[in-house]
């Protein structure tokens, strides 16, 4: 099967199940809820449900007890592009090839409706009849998504970077920012399907070892595009992070030092998932198309 034959059914179900959950327009707060889904839908390449659905087929899981984990990251991820894109932290104007929220709506309306993202994304792993787990199993989901945002996840990892702007990071200081800010919500996207599959994995240690490489090649890859993307492709206005000198792979080692470093990445996550055999398909389809992507 081609990643195209994958993602074909992973897609459709993300964008299914994120349709469903989110509020109609024609509810009040309308103009609130009518940036949620501005902020949600038309776009985003939902790699982190990509890999909730990879993780869950390498491990037998039916993907519908996924949709609800898949969905709920990808709205914890969209309130972290709502607030990464505000004036006072990136200040940027273009996401997925339209207006930010706050420039699409207003600034207050912007951070309200990633704040109402955010509780919206623990209902469904709360609520989801469809996934089909005990409370345990709920729990434990609702905790890794919680972790993977907090202080020490996602918003510390943001805190980390604005605070990194025009500063010179050690290779460790900046690994550390990347694995908050862009490496939890993804280790949450392959957990989640392993929480699901709720039988002990010997594969538990390699899926995580393979995220965590992973992590910081898709954060490498993406900065590597902020410097030779195009606007068009990448949907974001090409050159913000050296407008904003930010701490990043290309800018403090080099562009030729980051490519290889994510070409080495990837190959020590798909090291680690050699242990799964054929069913680790699905996961080799993904980390090659997360360090490659043009978008
Ligand atoms: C952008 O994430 C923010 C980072 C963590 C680098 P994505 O590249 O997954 O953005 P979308 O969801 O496809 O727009
Ligand atoms: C953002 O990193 C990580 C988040 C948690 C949103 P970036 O600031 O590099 O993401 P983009 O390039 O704006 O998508
Ligand atoms: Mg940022
Ligand atoms: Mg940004
Ligand atoms: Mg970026």
């Amino acid at each position: 099967m081609t990643f195209e034959d994958y993602t074909r059914d992973w897609l459709g179900r993300a964008e299914a199940k994120l349709e469903a959950v989110l509020p109609t327009v024609d509810e009040s707060p309308k103009r609130l809820h009518e940036a949620m889904r501005y902020s949600v839908m038309g776009g985003g390449k939902r790699v982190r449900p990509m890999l909730v659905y990879a993780t869950g087929m390498s491990l037998d899981v039916p993907l519908v007890r996924l949709d609800g984990p898949a969905a709920a990251i990808e709205l914890m991820h969209a309130f972290s592009l709502v607030h990464d894109d505000l004036p006072s932290m990136d200040d940027d104007d273009l996401r997925r090839g339209h207006p930010t929220t706050h420039k699409a709506f207003d600034e207050a309306t912007a951070i309200l409706a990633a704040d109402a993202l955010q509780p919206l994304a623990i209902h469904v792993l709360a609520t989801d009849e469809e996934m089909q787990c005990n409370l345990e199993t709920r729990l434990k989901l609702i905790e890794l998504l919680a972790s993977a945002c907090g202080s020490c996840g996602m918003t510390g990892g943001q805190s980390l970077d604005l605070g990194a702007e025009g500063k010179q990071l050690s290779t460790g200081e900046l690994e550390h920012m990347y694995r908050l800010k862009t490496g939890r919500l993804l280790h949450a996207s392959v957990m989640s399907a392993v929480i699901c599959a709720d039988r002990n994995h010997p594969e538990y240690q390699a899926l995580e070892n393979y995220i965590d490489h992973l992590g910081l090649a898709f954060q490498i890859r993406d900065d590597i595009l902020d410097i030779e993307g195009e606007t068009e492709t990448i949907g974001k206005q090409q050159g913000a992070d050296i407008e904003k000198s930010k701490a990043t792979w290309p800018a403090l080692f080099g562009m030729e030092a980051a490519r290889k470093h994510a070409a080495e990445l990837l190959d020590k996550a798909l090291t680690e998932i050699e242990i799964l055999g054929p069913s680790g398909e699905p996961l080799r389809q993904v980390a090659h198309y997360i360090v490659d992507r043009t978008l």
